[in-house]
């Protein structure tokens, strides 16, 4: 299937790993012109390389913290000056530390809305102009299904995500006359990095093995399986699509069926 999106430009936030990585990699795959951002250059660096090595395609890096304003603004402004426009913005970061709400003060929760929220405000506010010049844009939110149903040990990412489906859905709204669709994705357990850091984390506090981590998170899902990156990526490039144009303000599960809910 040709996603159209041929010679866009794409701006994937967070994404010299992970589901990031993955998601700047199909975009690439179907031929958008790439810009990927990380705080850690040479990983960054590492990663544009393995991307232009499978695709051919331009990946250009941008060394950046999304959580700070000044990083961002310049960001986009050098994209724009160096491949003409923004096209398609994936806001993503890393993740907030798991715990309970006993683990916590409220300066944790100012900096995992800094993380999850701010970051995708920002994001928006410097892309959205490039993209109602050109009456075309996608923008897709990475969150997570805790923004749906929250974790028990996942309060700060519960708390911060949910604002992101909030603020998504609500420009989603206000941008849509530009022919602009501003979308969320909630992926569920997928194997990267940030889930080995769980782990990490399950076995640290005594409660178990890896072995013993994986088998509760699997028990949960419907699936019997964590995600993949792959999957993830394709229903990313799915919603950056030009087919995809009349969806928007929708918050979409990739999660094999971990999500109870109806909606
Ligand atoms: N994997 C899952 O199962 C899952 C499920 C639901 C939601 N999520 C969420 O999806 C997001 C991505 O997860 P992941 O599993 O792909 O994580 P990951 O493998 O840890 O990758 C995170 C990526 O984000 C970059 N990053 C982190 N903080 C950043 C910042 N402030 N500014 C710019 N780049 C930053 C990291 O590079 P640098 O460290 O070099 O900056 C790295 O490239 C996270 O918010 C995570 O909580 C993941």
């Amino acid at each position: 299937m040709d996603l159209g999106i041929q010679n866009k430009v794409a701006l994937v936030a967070a994404s010299s790993s992970g589901l990031g990585k993955a998601a700047a990699l199909q975009l690439s795959r179907e031929g958008a012109k790439l810009a990927i951002c990380a705080r850690n250059e040479e990983k960054l660096s590492k990663t544009r390389e393995n991307i232009a090595a499978e695709t051919g395609g331009v990946v250009q890096t941008y060394t950046a913290d999304v959580t700070q304003q000044v990083q961002v603004n310049r960001m986009v402004a050098d994209i724009v000056s160096n491949l003409g426009s923004i096209d398609i913005l994936i806001c993503n970061a890393g993740g907030p530390p798991p715990g309970f709400v006993d683990d916590f003060t409220p300066d944790d929760y100012r900096s995992a809305v800094e993380l999850n929220l701010m970051s995708t405000i920002s994001l928006c506010y410097e892309a959205i102009p490039h993209m109602k010049k050109n009456r075309w844009g996608r923008i897709v939110c990475v969150t997570s299904v805790s923004a749906k149903q929250p974790i028990p040990n996942l309060i700060l990412s519960n708390t911060a995500r949910a604002g992101v489906l909030g603020f998504a859905k609500s420009l989603s709204e206000q941008v849509a006359s530009y022919g602009i669709t501003v979308n969320s994705v909630c992926p569920g357990y997928t194997k990267t990095e940030r889930v080995e850091g769980l782990a990490q984390s399950y076995i640290d506090s005594g409660k178990g093995t890896q072995e013993d981590f994986y088998k509760t998170i699997e028990a949960s899902i419907p699936m019997k399986r964590l995600g993949t990156t792959e999957e993830f990526a394709h229903t990313v490039a799915f919603l950056a699509s030009e087919g995809a144009g009349y969806i928007t303000g929708v918050a979409l599960q990739i999660d094999g069926g971990y999500i109870k809910s109806l909606f």
